[in-house]
């Protein structure tokens, strides 16, 4: 039984390209030793994941990323688990920073993580403004029904 997550984050501050490969590395050690596998990629202070292996190692990993004071704001776009095939087979943690990047076959990446960060903007805009004020309102209403 294989798992697959897929998520988006912020830095918290930002970042040498540096500091980015040293958390690939450091992941791509550790992610051996649990038959991880996957890639995290870098874009204008947003990262994209992606983490593939045995159920229980990722949903370890997920929890230890969810807490890493290096990033915030994190968004799961994707889980799968079944009989999957691996996307990343070679890869324990491939590291691709698109800002550096000159690859053209990346661009359509580049834009995929942009309309991503940019849709997750507007729904955690909503969501705050709901949390605010009007959650307390709506659930008032129903109680009259
Ligand atoms: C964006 C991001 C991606 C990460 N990806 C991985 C990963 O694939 N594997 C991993 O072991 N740690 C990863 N980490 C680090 C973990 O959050 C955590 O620091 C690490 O798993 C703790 O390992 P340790 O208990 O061996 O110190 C990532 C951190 C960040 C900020």
């Amino acid at each position: 039984m294989l798992k697959r997550i897929h998520y988006i984050s912020s830095f918290v501050k930002d970042m040498s390209v540096n500091e980015i490969k040293e958390i690939s590395s450091q992941a791509a050690k550790n992610n051996a030793e649990k038959d991880i596998t996957g890639v995290l990629m870098a874009k204008g202070g947003v990262f994209f994941q992606i983490i593939e292996g045995p159920e229980e190692n990722i949903d370890r990993l997920f929890t230890n990323i969810l807490k890493d004071i290096r990033h915030e704001k994190i968004i799961t776009l994707g889980i799968q688990i079944g009989d999957l095939k691996r996307l990343f087979p070679n890869w324990h943690m491939k590291e691709i920073n698109l800002d550096t990047t000159t690859s053209e076959r990346l661009q359509p990446v580049k834009a995929i993580i942009d309309a991503v960060h940019a849709q997750a903007a507007i729904i955690e805009n909503l969501t705050e403004a709901l949390a605010a004020s009007a959650w307390a309102e709506l659930l008032d209403l129903t109680t009259k029904d």
